[in-house]
């Protein structure tokens, strides 16, 4: 018995939302084949150019996989067939989409044993071997679908958020940022006056998406705390970024922990601009670039 699935690549932090909101988009995805076999153990092969480590232990989807078999009586074996098309490293939630997808088609395969809430439990340990922390701000909106906002990991709280439509423009520089290294150079300690900026922020975005309200989402489309330490590591940064919101963009900011950079249009016709001026960017700096020009899944 096989499934497949199409595991979504997903924007974390929404700019404001430091690992507590997120978003799936419909593409690029991941296709993964998962195949039930009678015989324990869990066996990874990758169809695509990344090389990733096949014992279960060390690979995102097998640590997640592991984490559900854990909780079964008379666990089976999986086989594994990942064509990886999100770029790991990107910021688009590529380790998240391993784990999700993993442990989404092994329920399906299993006849649903676990709830969704269940599925992003396991697939946190997926995010564990990754970046050396449980978040749960990819892997929640790539197994829920559309917005979610993580009110706590422990417990898990997690709450899906609706909003109007909306498009995303993304640029992914070809440049390596380790979520690693970019966790490890934010500050411990936060001051109050930046704290309330923040919080306001994010009371304001979550409103603004409930009220459909793109004024309102525009306003709070600011991060005050982890961009302006985070961003340095971004060649391109500020002038996709002012730019963006000259040809109209609502706003938009670091995609998870980079390099991909995210914005966000209430127009297709705004979200097309906005690629032709992110590729001008990167291609005046004489870095690689991938764009895309997508919507919330
Ligand atoms: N919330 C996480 C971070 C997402 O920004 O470090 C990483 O993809």
């Amino acid at each position: 018995k096989s499934v497949q699935v199409h595991a979504p690549a997903t924007v974390a932090n929404l700019v404001c939302g430091f690992d507590v909101l997120g978003m799936a988009l419909h593409r690029p995805d991941d296709v993964m084949t998962l195949t039930l076999k009678e015989e324990p153990g869990i066996t990874i092969e990758h169809t695509d150019i990344y090389q990733l480590p096949t014992e279960p232990e060390k690979n995102v989807a097998g640590a997640a996989l592991l984490a559900m078999l854990e909780e079964l009586d008379h666990p089976p074996g999986f086989h594994l067939v990942t064509d990886k098309r999100i770029k790991p490293g990107s910021g688009l939630g590529s380790s998240a989409a391993s784990s999700a997808g993993a442990v989404v088609a092994a329920n399906e395969l299993l006849g649903k044993p676990f709830s969704n809430e269940d599925l992003v439990r396991f697939a946190m340990n997926g995010e564990k071997v990754a970046s050396g922390v449980k978040h749960a701000d990819n892997i929640a909106p790539a197994i829920y679908g559309g917005i979610t906002l993580i009110r706590s990991i422990f417990p898990l709280d997690i709450v899906q958020l609706s909003g109007p439509p909306l498009f995303v423009t993304v640029v992914h520089p070809q440049i390596e940022v380790r979520t690693a290294d970019a966790r490890q150079i934010l500050r411990k300690e936060v001051q109050l006056k930046s704290a309330i900026k923040q919080w306001g922020n994010i009371a304001g975005l979550v409103a603004g998406l409930l009220k459909q309200d793109y004024a309102l989402i525009g306003r709070s489309l600011e991060d005050v705390i982890i961009e302006p330490v985070r961003s340095i590591l971004i060649p391109g940064f500020d002038d996709v970024k002012s730019q963006s919101r000259e040809a109209g963009a609502l706003g938009g900011g670091i995609s998870g922990s980079g390099p991909s950079i995210f914005m966000l249009s209430e127009k297709e016709s705004t979200a097309n601009a906005v690629e032709q001026l992110m590729q001008d960017v990167y291609t005046k700096l004489g870095i690689d670039f991938k764009t895309y020009v997508t919507s919330i899944s």
